[in-house]
């Protein structure tokens, strides 16, 4: 595996496969692991809030027998008090690795590119990995395999997305992205994907038709309508992202037990119902435990010597 984890594009179908089966092992058992990151430090540097990407590395890197902490924006105060290399260049001499969650993308390959320890992407504004692979390894145990499964993802292009879109073309998962006009996948990205499906034989559609993407679909996916950063558009995507809802209505036409996922926090009322999202199909918080479980996977993987 690569030294670092930025994009889903760092992983091979092999990463993929082994991040899967060793999350498997420490989701089924806890202790075996407890010592196996003993000694080991890692960094949390966010410059967005989070609940779920903090939470789930801390307590992984504890149940790991490693250590963690938690660098607010305001502590590191990235690129203004120091260049991001140099913190990058410092931190490189008293960790093992460091979880970036930040703005741009770019910000992760800088800093990457002069750590001599792993640096995760715990979010930036165009990719997710971690959640994508929380993702794919939630449907395959709900479903058994990835080659077979259609999902849908409705609602806006982002970096949610563009990880999904990613992860689908590396499995062979396909996926079908309904956004509204203005909000559709970067094209570059999709071409990029495109490629990899080639190899893979997952099938990519892309559509502004919400009614058309769920359509047989065997699990439905989406995302706030507005990311971090994006707060003061919210009105405005409410209009224009209203019939791209999740709703009970959009959902008929999907495959029976069709799994409803959303990679959390949720605008109930906005993106998807209550009604939904409380539903038996929802597996909402399964994904959000599996974060754990599956970064546990690549903190064993990348900072384990
Ligand atoms: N899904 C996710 O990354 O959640 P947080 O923003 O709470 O970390
Ligand atoms: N697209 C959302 C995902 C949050 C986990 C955002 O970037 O805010």
């Amino acid at each position: 595996m690569k030294k670092d984890l930025l994009s889903i594009q760092d992983l091979s179908l092999a990463d993929i496969n082994d991040i899967f089966k060793l999350a498997q092992r420490l989701k089924k058992d806890k202790k075996k692991f407890a010592k196996t990151l003993a000694g080991k430090s890692l960094a949390l540097i966010f410059q967005k809030p989070s609940n779920r990407t903090r939470v789930s590395f801390e307590v992984g890197m504890y149940q790991l027998g490693g250590h963690s902490f938690y660098l607010a924006p305001q502590e590191i105060n990235l690129g203004v008090r120091e260049s991001i290399k140099d913190v990058a260049r410092t931190l490189s001499r008293y960790v093992d690795g460091i979880v970036l969650r930040t703005f741009e993308h770019k910000n992760c390959l800088d800093m990457a590119s002069v750590a001599t320890v792993p640096v995760i992407n715990g979010l930036s504004d165009f990719s997710h990995p971690c959640q994508a692979l929380a993702d794919l390894f939630t449907i395959k145990e709900n479903l058994k395999n990835l080659k077979s499964i259609t999902l849908a993802y409705v609602g806006d292009g982002n970096n949610v997305c563009n990880s999904l879109l990613f992860a689908a073309a590396k499995t062979g998962m396909h996926l079908s992205v309904a956004t509204p006009k203005g909000y559709a996948l970067d094209t570059e990205v999709v071409k990029q994907a495109l490629v990899m499906a080639k190899d893979s034989g997952s099938h990519i559609k892309i559509t502004e038709d919400p009614f058309s993407a769920v359509c047989g679909a065997h699990v439905v996916y989406t995302d706030v309508w507005a990311s971090m950063g994006q707060e003061e558009e919210i009105n405005k995507r409410k209009i224009i992202f209203k019939d791209f809802q999740i709703n009970a209505k959009l959902l008929i036409n999907a495959a029976p037990g069709v799994l409803v996922m959303h990679c959390l926090p949720a605008h109930r009322g906005e993106e998807i119902t209550d009604e939904v999202m409380d539903s038996k199909n929802s597996v909402v918080f399964d994904q959000a435990e599996n974060r754990m479980h599956v970064q546990k996977a690549i903190l064993i993987k990348l900072l384990k010597s």
